[in-house]
């Protein structure tokens, strides 16, 4: 390949661009080279440059994304491995901008990129901090959603949203925006980063309402590539809103965990009730089956929804759910002992239940924290 760039190259003016699109992206690979096509002809006269944020996708959009930037030097690559995560790898590429504003902007070419050009404008003006291309505005249309599933979640999620907002947004769910690249700075502190909803997180973070401008876009339909939005993403969402909620007194992990450890409850007495009506076993037998069995789910529902982002795969998983059981199996430890301690020493038996229960919860939390999710 030629490494001289030709005479009719794209080129980049020294110094910063004036603006940085920050495309994260996951499996997008047939997607890079008409988005970057698309961009270069909707952002003419502007100095721009864009970051894709990939998340070691095995389809190689890295590796698709290197190749464009081999003979386009406005086009970077930001690859994350051993990560998942569509508002943290926003993030991560916001930050590795030097650039005067930072788009976003989906890499599926569902986000009509001809928009960019109006946003910039309308936070030049001074009047903003933050341009939406929103779907639900006069002239925006939601078409491309994939279903009436879609609809209904995202309705469902763009009411609930509303009720937490400080300002009045009819598109929070938009992952389509830009915005002075010193304000993300500044709210980048306070940002929760976890699941899907950035918009949403970055409008919730800011300690003043942002000055916001909608701009209608139509959502295009996917034409390569499948959707990354799935059930436990919207337990993601309800995550991050109960985060916010609770003013991040309690870490988002440790919510997400304990809602786990109730639902392994219910669990334990549906199989402990099962095994009771059907077989002939002592309860001891029957108790201990359904501890491992409520275990055994607590680990794959925390593996897939509170640990997504470090979520083990084949021998690891194994390797952790065995980990996990030991852990649990001191915490339940932990919890009787000190719960018969409180009650020796004439404590309720609510009181010394209660504590000792949370007491297993919390060890459960921070030492599978430590030794079974550690991050990598
Ligand atoms: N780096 C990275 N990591 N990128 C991701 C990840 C991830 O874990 N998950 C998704 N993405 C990228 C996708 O590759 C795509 O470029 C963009 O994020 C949006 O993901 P889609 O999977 O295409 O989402 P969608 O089309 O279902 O959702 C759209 O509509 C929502 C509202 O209903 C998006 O525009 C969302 O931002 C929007 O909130
Ligand atoms: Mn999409």
């Amino acid at each position: 390949m030629n490494e001289s760039p030709s005479p009719t190259a794209p080129r980049r003016s020294s110094g910063a661009p004036t603006l940085t699109v920050v495309v994260p992206c996951y499996n997008e690979q047939p997607n890079v080279a008409p988005m970057i096509a698309k961009l270069d002809s909707a952002l003419g006269g502007i100095d721009w440059e864009v970051i894709y944020v990939d998340d070691d996708s095995p389809d190689g959009t890295a590796d698709e994304v290197r190749r464009v930037a081999r003979h386009d030097p406005r086009v970077r690559c930001l690859r994350r491995v051993g990560r998942r995560g569509l508002a943290s790898a926003v993030i991560e590429g916001a930050l590795a901008s030097s650039a005067e504003y930072v788009a976003v902007i989906d890499g599926d070419l569902q986000h009509d990129e001809t928009r960019l050009p109006t946003m910039l404008a309308a936070l030049r003006s001074g009047q903003y901090d933050l341009a939406i291309g929103s779907r639900h505005v006069e002239g925006g249309d939601a078409g491309g959603l994939a279903n009436r599933w879609r609809h209904l979640i995202s309705n469902g999620g763009i009411r609930l949203a509303q009720y937490f907002l400080p300002v009045k947004l009819t598109d929070p769910m938009s992952g389509y925006f830009m915005l002075r690249r010193p304000l993300f700075e500044q709210l980048a502190h306070s940002l929760t980063g976890q699941g899907f909803k950035i918009l949403l997180d970055l409008v919730l973070s800011a300690s003043a309402p942002l000055r916001v401008v909608e701009i209608p876009v139509q959502f295009r339909e996917r034409l390569a590539g499948e959707s990354k939005l799935d059930a436990l993403v919207m337990a993601q969402f309800g995550g991050l809103l109960l985060d916010k909620v609770f003013g991040g007194l309690l870490p988002l992990r440790f919510i997400s965990f304990a809602i786990v450890g109730c639902l392994g409850v219910l669990v334990h007495l549906a199989v402990l009730a099962t095994l009771r009506e059907s077989t002939a076993m002592t309860f001891e037998v029957e108790q201990a089956i359904a501890t491992v069995v409520a275990m055994a789910f607590n680990f794959e529902l925390n593996n897939a929804i509170t640990y997504r982002d470090q979520r083990l795969r084949g021998p690891r998983l194994w390797r952790g759910l065995l980990l996990f059981m030991v852990v649990c199996g001191v915490g339940a430890i932990a919890n009787i002992g000190i719960a018969q301690a409180l009650y020796e020493q004439h404590a309720a038996w609510t009181v010394a239940g209660a504590i000792g229960a949370v007491i297993g919860v919390v060890w459960n939390y921070a030492v599978s924290a430590t030794l079974v999710w550690r991050a990598r």
